[in-house]
């Protein structure tokens, strides 16, 4: 035996059933003290998306891991020193936490087809991480999306299990590294074939053969499983109508024992919930199917009685729970979690000042210049000649919230630029219903601190653009050409998804929300809001686009249009109005890389990790039959 099964061993002898418990739970911190860590023993703390300590500053995070991780370090009769882990979203950088450097989603590094890039960008998100004394981020997603009308298509790399595959291994190598001062644990998400839903409903069901998911959506897992991802979080969809947060052919045959992985598996957000009739059930359920570890809010408690009660009464065998506590304590002891001094005298705490630093941007404004793909570029109209006169306009010309998109400081991230109609967590009462990701107006947490909007990037290399949001300023004798920034906004899971009707019922959807919270700058209550749209079209689901490249054009000044999106969206009658059309996806803090590449001082190289469609009807994907789409995969305009 190796000595960190023997650590584990002896550890595990040490410990009582109310240990044991605690640490396979897993609560949000708006539910949990630190008093409370050690009084149930508990094994993990989580931030969801949004839910962030004090002022929302490095400090405020490292402040309050440090006083959880105190907790649970405190050695009494009844109670074992067992470090805590503290576990994020950090999905595209560090960006709950206001100032973090933001990098595009991963559509757009899916475009950029840069596995070296993809390594260096976890090492920086994994050294921001640290900087706020935390220790594992739930990242990267490797979902294979296969249907542009899921809300989550650009949390995905790639519509091809190949580029997801290549990528997946080496952000794992980036966040974990060799497991030292600037290195954090790396979680793989959301196992498996959360990218296949029919319709592409979050959370829905995937209607797919054994043979099509280990073809497509799990040769990821093994990559990162390959690589010595510790971590695996469970996806909240079924398959073939079964709840994958209870498959025991999902998690135990297939991830544990067929793919070998050794560290351990995480529920999704409240994800046992609907397992059965009772939470109790659910729960028996979900760990006696090889889960080993529970993201839980308000019901922890009751979750913790419940595992106990049915060990007790031999429902849940002794070794299943040992087993979940060892590949609990393996990711500690192999992360040396032991002996890493407290939250507040790492390194990485202590040295806070690389928090958003320029070298950080810089990479991250590499991404974003790598992950630009032109669709269109007629008579060569870009580069740009940087003596032209140019009006800038679009909504999403100057804001930086809109190009950061979701899981940005907010769960359903932010409208920058603009404090009135910002909107990000505050504090909320943990006694009421609502559980995280509230979105009440709030100036102070909005804020992208840091990095440029597209304009302010443009106006950087040609001082004196103009900025006209609208386009009414458009005047053919003060303009030679109009940069129109268009797209979605930012959405986040559930809420993205494009489809006729309602939020599907059974859907988690009480984690997001009360009944009364409303999504930034807007009135209607998330809950009876409903999804971003029901087509892919962007003239029906952002009209004013179009208008305002109508306005332009119609006085006779070209038009090269930025696109800020999510996924493949339908837009003939945009491209048709432009003369060149380059898509951004969304794109992150560093505006700055889009000027970089439409003046010419770098190429234009990004090529489609997705097929791009012609009507809303038609869903290709590479290697379908009679594969037809407007852009097939890997196109992508280079200037002359
Ligand atoms: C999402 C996960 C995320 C978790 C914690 C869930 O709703 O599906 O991707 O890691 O929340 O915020």
């Amino acid at each position: 035996m190796d000595s960190i099964e023997k650590k584990i061993s002896e550890l595990l002898k040490k410990m009582t059933l109310d240990q044991k418990v605690g640490q396979i739970t897993q609560p949000e911190r708006q539910f949990v003290t630190p008093q409370e860590v050690k009084e149930y023993h508990i094994g993990s703390v989580l931030s969801g998306g949004g839910s962030v300590p004090g002022d929302n500053t490095p400090a405020d995070w490292i402040k309050m891991n440090d006083e959880y991780w105190a907790a649970s370090m405190e050695a009494d009769d009844n109670h074992l020193a067992i470090p805590l882990i503290y576990g994020v979203d950090a999905i595209h950088g560090n960006t709950n936490v206001k100032g973090a450097v933001v990098f595009p989603h991963n559509i757009g590094l899916g475009a950029a087809h840069d596995p070296d890039l993809i390594e260096r960008i976890a090492a920086v998100t994994a050294r921001e991480i640290a900087a706020t004394g935390v220790e594992w981020t739930f990242a990267p997603t490797v979902a294979v999306a296969r249907n542009s009308h899921w809300g989550r298509t650009y949390e995905s790399y790639s519509e091809d299990p190949r580029i997801v595959s290549e990528y997946a291994p080496r952000f794992v190598k980036g966040l974990q590294g060799d497991f030292g001062e600037e290195k954090v644990v790396a979680c793989v998400k959301h196992f498996v074939g959360d990218g296949a839903t029919t319709h592409g409903i979050d959370q829905g069901d995937m209607n797919i053969s054994d043979e099509e998911l280990r073809r497509i959506h799990i040769p990821p897992y093994r990559a990162a499983v390959k690589a010595g991802v510790l971590t695996v979080m469970v996806s909240l969809s079924s398959w073939n109508m079964e709840k994958c947060h209870g498959h025991k052919y999902l998690i135990t045959d297939i991830l544990k024992k067929e793919l070998g992985f050794d560290g351990f598996v995480i529920s999704d957000w409240d994800g046992i919930d609907y397992l059965a009739d009772s939470y109790e059930e659910s729960a028996v359920m979900s760990l006696n199917a090889g889960m080993d570890m529970f993201m839980i809010t308000g019901r922890w408690k009751e979750f913790i009685e419940y595992i106990k009660k049915n060990v007790k009464s031999g429902r849940i065998p002794m070794e299943r729970l040992d087993d979940a506590v060892k590949r609990i304590l393996r990711v500690k002891f192999k992360f040396g979690l032991f002996d890493k001094p407290r939250p507040a005298e790492r390194k990485l705490s202590l040295q806070n000042s690389i928090f958003g630093s320029l070298e950080h941007r810089e990479v991250a404004r590499e991404a974003v210049r790598k992950s630009l793909v032109m669709l269109k570029n007629d008579d060569d109209i870009l580069p740009l000649n940087k003596n032209a006169r140019i009006l800038v306009a679009g909504k999403n010309a100057h804001n930086r919230g809109h190009q950061c998109g979701g899981f940005t400081v907010a769960w359903q991230g932010v409208n920058d630029n603009d404090p009135e109609i910002s909107g990000s967590y505050t504090e909320t009462d943990t006694e009421s219903a609502s559980p995280r990701k509230n979105l009440n107006i709030s100036e102070t947490n909005s804020l992208i601190l840091g990095g440029t909007s597209i304009w302010e990037g443009i106006n950087r290399v040609v001082p004196n653009t103009d900025l006209s949001i609208d386009g009414s300023a458009a005047d053919p004798d003060k303009h030679d050409v109009a940069i129109v920034v268009i797209g979605e906004t930012p959405y986040a899971e559930m809420l993205g998804d494009i489809r006729v009707g309602g939020l599907a019922k059974g859907l988690n959807i009480s984690k997001g929300s009360t009944s009364e919270d409303t999504l930034p700058g807007e009135d209607i209550p998330i809950m009876k809001k409903g999804p971003y749209g029901t087509h892919l079209y962007l003239h029906e689901l952002h009209p004013e686009d179009i208008a305002t490249i109508k306005s332009i054009t119609s006085k006779g000044i070209p038009v090269v249009t930025i696109m800020i999106c999510g996924r493949p969206l339908v837009v003939n009658q945009e491209l048709e109005q432009s003369k060149a059309f380059v898509v951004a996806w969304f794109p992150g803090s560093e505006g700055q890389g889009v000027a970089d590449v439409i003046f010419g001082d770098y190429p234009i190289q990004g090529k489609l990790s997705f097929s791009w469609p012609r009507y809303d009807d038609e869903n290709w994907n590479l290697g379908d039959k009679d594969y037809n789409p407007l852009f097939p995969y890997g196109f992508g305009l280079e200037y002359k």
